[in-house]
C-alpha cells in the first residue's frame, strides 16, 4: 500500500483480535496490519492484543502470527517491520462463555493502554465464526468495552455473514444495536476492499459523459458475474448450510449491484453514499416465490477437470451430506423498481468450480434501433457492451461497431480496452488494508449500514423460500470446468438475450 499524499496516521489505538489465533487473523488481518506498518501507516502508539480462548504465552502467540506472516504475506517479510509489529502483540485469554474472564480482559486491556498510551481509543476485530458475534458484543457491551467516553472512541468490527436470512440478520443488528451505535460498527464486506470495485463509484460520477446515458433509455440489461474456478475445498461443512446465493449475492453481489445501479450522491461521505446504495437495494422488486423460482436457477457440480486440477462431485467433499440440495451455483433475474431502471433487469450469476475465475459488471447499451447498412442487418450488428471488470483482469472495456477497411461497407465489433496495470503501479495488497485503515480512521463508508444489509435479504428471502420447499426438484447439475448449469443460459434466452462471452 503506498500511502496518498492526504493519508494521515490513525489516532492512537488498541487493535482487538478475537480469534487470532484463526484463519483469517492469520492470512488476512495481520498481512494487512504488516503492509500498513511498512508503508508507515499504523499509529505511532499502538497496541495489539490477540484474544484467545485457550490462553498462550506472548511469544508463543507471536512466533505463530510471524508464521503465519511468512506464509501469507503479500511481498517479502523485512523482519525489522515485522518485529516491531509482533512486538506490540499482547495475548488475553477470555470466552464469552466465561464472563468473568471478560472482566479480568477488561482490567489487562486498561493497563495496556495506559503503559502503550493508546487514550483508550479501541477496535474490537471479531475475526471469529458468526455464532460468536452475538455473545462476544453482549459481554464487551456488559463490561463497558465498548462505551465510548472521555473523547475515546470504541469501534466493532464484523466480518460476514451478517445472518443466514432476513430473520436472523435483524436479529443480529438488533441485537448489536442494543449495545452500540451504527457509526460503532464497521460490517466488512472485504469486496469494498477492491480497487476496482471503489473505482465503479469514480467512473459513475468523476466522469460527466456516464450518468446521462446510465439509465433505462440506454440501458436494455445488467449482467454481474462472479465466476470462481475453486470448488468447495475444506470448507464443506460451512458451505453445505450456506450455498452460493447465501454466500455470495446479499453481499458481494449486491455490493457490485449497489454501486452500479446507485443515484448520485449528495456528498462523497459515509452517510451520503450508504443512503443510496441502501435506497437502491430496497427498490429491488420482491419477487414471489413463483417469480422466484420462474427467475432463478441453482446449479451443483459434478466432478471434473479445472485445468490440471481434478474436482471430485460436490457431493463427495468431505463434511458434505451425500444427498446435499446445497446450490454451488446461482443465476438470477431481478429488477429495480424505480425511475432510472424500470423495465431493465439485472441479471446476477456466481458458482464455484467454474471454467474460468471472473469477476466483472457487463452494462449492455440497447442496441441501433434501425440500420441503413444493408450488409449488417441491426441483429448482427455486435453488441454494445461496457464492461467493468474486477478480476483477475482489473479494467475497462468498450464494445462497438465499427467499419472493416475496404472498398464495400463491411461491420464488424471492436473492443476498446482499459487496464490499471498500464497506468499505475500497485503494491500487491490484501484487499484489507484500506478497511482496516478506515476502520483506524473511524471512516464507515465501505462498510454496510443496517438497513443494507437487510434490504438485501430482503430481496433474496424468497428465493430461499422457494428453494427450500422445492428441495432436488429444479436443481441442476454441471460439470467441474464448465460455464455452469444450462439453465443459466435459458434464463437469458428466454428473453432474448444471451450471457457476455468470456473474452
Ligand atoms: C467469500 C466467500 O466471501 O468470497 C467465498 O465466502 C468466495 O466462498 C470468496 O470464494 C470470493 O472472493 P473473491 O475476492 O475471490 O472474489
Amino acid at each position: 500500500m503506498t500511502p496518498s499524499p492526504n493519508q494521515k496516521k490513525p489516532d492512537p489505538c488498541s487493535f482487538v483480535i478475537f480469534g487470532v489465533t484463526g484463519d483469517l487473523a492469520h492470512r488476512l488481518v495481520i498481512p494487512a496490519l504488516y503492509n500498513l506498518a511498512a508503508a508507515d501507516l499504523l499509529p505511532d502508539k499502538f497496541c495489539v492484543v490477540g484474544i484467545a480462548r485457550n490462553g498462550m504465552s506472548n511469544d508463543d502467540l507471536r512466533d505463530g502470527l510471524m508464521k503465519g506472516l511468512r506464509q501469507f504475506a503479500t511481498r517479502p517479510v523485512d523482519d525489522a517491520i515485522a518485529r516491531r509489529l509482533l512486538e506490540c502483540v499482547t495475548c488475553i485469554e477470555a470466552d464469552p462463555k466465561d464472563p468473568a474472564s471478560f472482566d479480568k480482559m477488561r482490567e489487562q486491556i486498561e493497563r495496556l493502554e495506559a503503559a502503550r498510551s493508546t487514550g483508550g481509543n479501541r477496535l474490537f476485530y471479531l475475526a471469529t465464526p458468526p455464532s460468536a458475534f452475538a455473545p462476544i458484543a453482549r459481554e464487551l457491551g456488559r463490561t463497558g468495552l465498548l462505551q465510548e467516553d472521555n473523547g475515546a472512541w470504541r469501534r466493532l468490527v464484523i466480518e460476514k455473514p451478517f445472518g443466514t436470512d432476513l430473520a436472523s440478520a435483524q436479529a443480529l443488528n438488533a441485537e448489536l444495536l442494543k449495545i452500540l451505535s451504527e457509526h460503532q460498527i464497521y460490517r466488512i464486506d472485504h469486496y469494498l476492499g477492491k480497487e476496482t470495485v471503489q473505482n465503479i463509484l469514480v467512473l459513475r460520477f468523476a466522469n460527466g459523459m456516464f450518468e446521462p446515458i446510465w439509465n433505462r433509455n440506454n440501458i436494455g440489461h445488467v449482467q454481474i458475474t462472479v465466476d470462481e474456478k475453486i470448488g468447495v475445498g475444506h470448507r464443506g461443512s460451512f458451505y453445505d448450510s450456506t450455498g452460493a446465493l447465501r454466500d455470495m449475492v446479499p453481499n458481494h453481489l449486491f455490493q457490485l449491484l449497489s454501486l452500479v445501479a446507485m443515484e448520485p450522491p449528495i456528498r462523497f461521505d459515509a452517510h451520503s453514499v450508504r443512503s443510496e446504495k441502501a435506497d437502491v437495494l430496497a427498490a429491488i422488486q420482491i419477487q414471489s416465490e413463483e417469480e422466484a423460482l420462474r427467475n432463478s436457477v441453482r446449479g451443483q457440480y459434478l466432478g471434473g477437470k479445472i485445468g490440471d486440477m481434478m474436482i471430485e462431485d460436490y457431493r463427495k467433499t468431505e463434511d458434505v451430506k451425500p444427498a446435499s440440495t446445497t446450490e454451488t451455483y446461482v443465476a438470477m433475474k431481478l429488477m429495480i423498481d424505480n425511475w432510472r431502471w424500470a423495465g431493465v433487469p439485472f441479471y446476477l450469476r456466481t458458482g464455484k468450480a467454474l471454467g474460468m475465475k471472473r469477476t466483472e459488471v457487463a452494462i449492455k447499451f440497447k442496441q441501433a434501433p434501425f440500420t441503413m447498412f444493408n450488409c449488417t442487418p441491426v441483429d448482427r450488428l455486435s453488441q454494445n457492451f461496457f464492461v467493468i471488470s474486477i478480476e483477475p483482469t482489473e479494467g475497462i472495456t468498450l464494445q462497438f461497431n465499427t467499419k472493416v477497411p475496404g472498398p464495400a461497407i463491411s461491420i464488424d465489433g471492436v473492443e476498446m480496452k482499459f487496464r490499471y496495470k498500464d497506468y499505475f503501479k500497485a503494491e500487491p495488497s490484501t484487499g484489507y488494508e484500506t478497511l482496516i485503515y478506515d476502520c483506524m480512521i473511524g471512516d464507515n463508508i465501505l462498510f454496510q449500514r443496517t438497513d443494507s444489509v437487510e434490504a438485501g435479504w430482503q430481496a433474496v428471502q424468497p428465493f430461499l423460500n422457494a428453494w427450500k420447499k422445492a428441495g432436488a426438484k429444479g436443481l441442476e447439475f454441471y460439470k467441474a470446468g464448465s460455464e455452469g448449469p444450462e439453465g443459466a443460459e435459458e434464463l437469458l434466452k428466454r428473453d432474448g438475450r444471451n450471457w457476455r462471452k468470456l473474452g
